[in-house]
């Protein structure tokens, strides 16, 4: 298999960052000056410690990813972002309180450097947010283009060589798809015109696939996902991927049911709720806020327990999300699942997940890798949606003719023949009757 052109990863890269002063945000920068101080260790990121089989199991290659792959050196990311809170990035970790004091404090002087330019925003949106840190513009054109100043001028004043834009602001508003997202023309007029199914998401996208910078949605807003941004990607050689971060309650989704369809048990009904209290569980206490999420949140089982292929296994399956906003909790979110499943001749049964997480020690590792993954696709001269990132998201982008892929393992596998793809290695395809000749 011959190796695909990949620019090298020289110089340095900007990670630009639409919700600077939010919990994520704070926790992925404060992780990574932690990991350049030496004072921490880079858990849960598959770019930093993840491992991939190259050839045959008979050869015991297993290089680390990031010596496998041209990824860009952690020392070499250079942040930066867009809050529509004017703190600087020592403010905001003590507020999120993801990190804990001792170790917020002993990153002062990194945390205290960054500060957000001004946000586009707009309540409409995201109604249970007031912020006046936020730009103004005769129009929603001009607000992008506001935008793509910034992305230069950022570019310029911290001589960078490439940069990405990972969207960590707050989940928008539901808002369906619609003629005005139909085309690139459309879309423009709209934006003149300042449409109002035009949400900032929208803009930050557009904004970053102009200034030709990969752009990766990680709340589960409609962004990118429009006919008229998916061609403009097209057109500007960018790469795009989302949406939302799959993290918590999601991620153990995708690991469970894989296993009971597996085994070919039925689910009748799966209820999950959680309890959040940090700025993210108050956004999603809005109605409007909490359909965007839901939708999310409920489409990975239907691709993976598919009630067409099997109706008498998952044809009747109930699945119920509920988030319930409950300040006392902060960002360790707890969430319980009652799954009501059925084995041999019908006989019920139930499992029952109880998961104390932390949403954003686990959503950190997950903006770091796609940030190094999406510079690569786009050194790589990888253009639109980025299907073989899906493994890192609880709504996969994909093309329209197929299902999103939902399953974890099976995005595991998708992703690292991708990587393989890329460096020129042989796919593996498991099925090991070498060994048996
Ligand atoms: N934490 C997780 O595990 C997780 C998992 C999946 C998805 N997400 C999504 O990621 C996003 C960020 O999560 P979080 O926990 O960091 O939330 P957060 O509320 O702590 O941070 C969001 C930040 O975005 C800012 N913001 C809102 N609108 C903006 C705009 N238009 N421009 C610039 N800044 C804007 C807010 O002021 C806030 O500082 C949310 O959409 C959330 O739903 C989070």
């Amino acid at each position: 298999m011959k190796k695909m052109k990949i620019k090298p990863a020289a110089g340095k890269l900007g990670v630009l960052i639409p919700g600077f002063c939010g919990a994520i945000s704070t926790t992925l920068v404060g992780g990574v000056e932690a990991l350049k101080a030496g004072q921490a260790e880079p858990i849960g990121s598959l770019t930093q410690m993840g491992r991939i089989r190259i050839g045959k199991r008979t050869e015991k290659k297993n290089p680390l990813i990031k010596d496998f792959a041209p990824l860009a050196d952690i020392k070499d990311l250079v942040f930066g972002g867009w809050d529509i809170f004017d703190e600087t990035l020592y403010d905001s970790a003590l507020k999120a309180a993801v990190l804990e004091r001792p170790q917020i404090d002993s990153l002062k002087k990194r945390f205290s450097a960054y500060r957000p330019m001004k946000a586009v925003f707009s309540r409409e949106y995201v109604k249970n947010l007031r912020g006046s840190h936020v730009k103004s513009g005769k129009n929603k054109l001009e607000l992008a283009r506001l935008l793509m100043d910034d992305i230069k001028n950022f570019k310029k004043a911290n001589s960078l060589d490439r940069a990405v834009m990972i969207w960590c602001a707050s989940t928008e508003v539901y808002i369906e798809e619609s003629s005005v997202h139909s085309s690139l023309e459309k879309f423009e007029r709209g934006m003149a015109e300042n449409h109002p199914l035009i949400s900032p998401s929208m803009l930050y996208a557009y904004a970053a696939i102009k200034s030709g910078i990969p752009f990766i949605n990680g709340a589960p807003n409609l962004s990118c996902n429009i006919p008229a941004l998916l061609a403009l990607a097209k057109k500007e050689g960018v790469p795009l991927a989302g949406n939302d971060y799959k993290t918590g309650q999601t991620l153990m989704k995708t690991i469970i049911a894989p296993g009971l369809k597996a085994r070919m048990l039925g689910v009748k009904g799966w209820f999950s709720t959680n309890i959040l209290g940090n700025r993210d569980g108050e956004v999603l206490d809005d109605p409007a806020s909490f359909k965007t999420k839901e939708v999310s949140k409920l489409s990975v089982l239907e691709s993976i327990l598919n009630s067409e292929t099997h109706p008498e296994l998952y044809g009747e399956l109930f699945h119920k999300v509920r988030i319930n906003y409950y300040p006392p909790r902060g960002d360790n979110k707890e969430s319980w699942d009652n799954i009501d499943i059925y084995g041999w001749m019908g006989y019920p049964m139930q499992i029952k997940i109880n998961f104390l997480c932390r949403d954003s020690i686990l959503a950190a590792p997950i903006a770091l890798d796609l940030a190094l993954f999406m510079d690569l696709a786009g050194r790589a001269g990888l253009s639109g949606i980025q299907e073989w990132l899906s493994f890192y998201f609880k709504s996969p982008m994909h093309a329209k003719e197929v299902y999103p892929e939902n399953d974890l393992f099976v995005q595991l596998e998708k992703f690292e023949n991708n990587l393989r793809h890329m460096m020129g290695e042989t796919l593996i395809t498991h099925l090991g009757t070498e060994y048996y000749k």
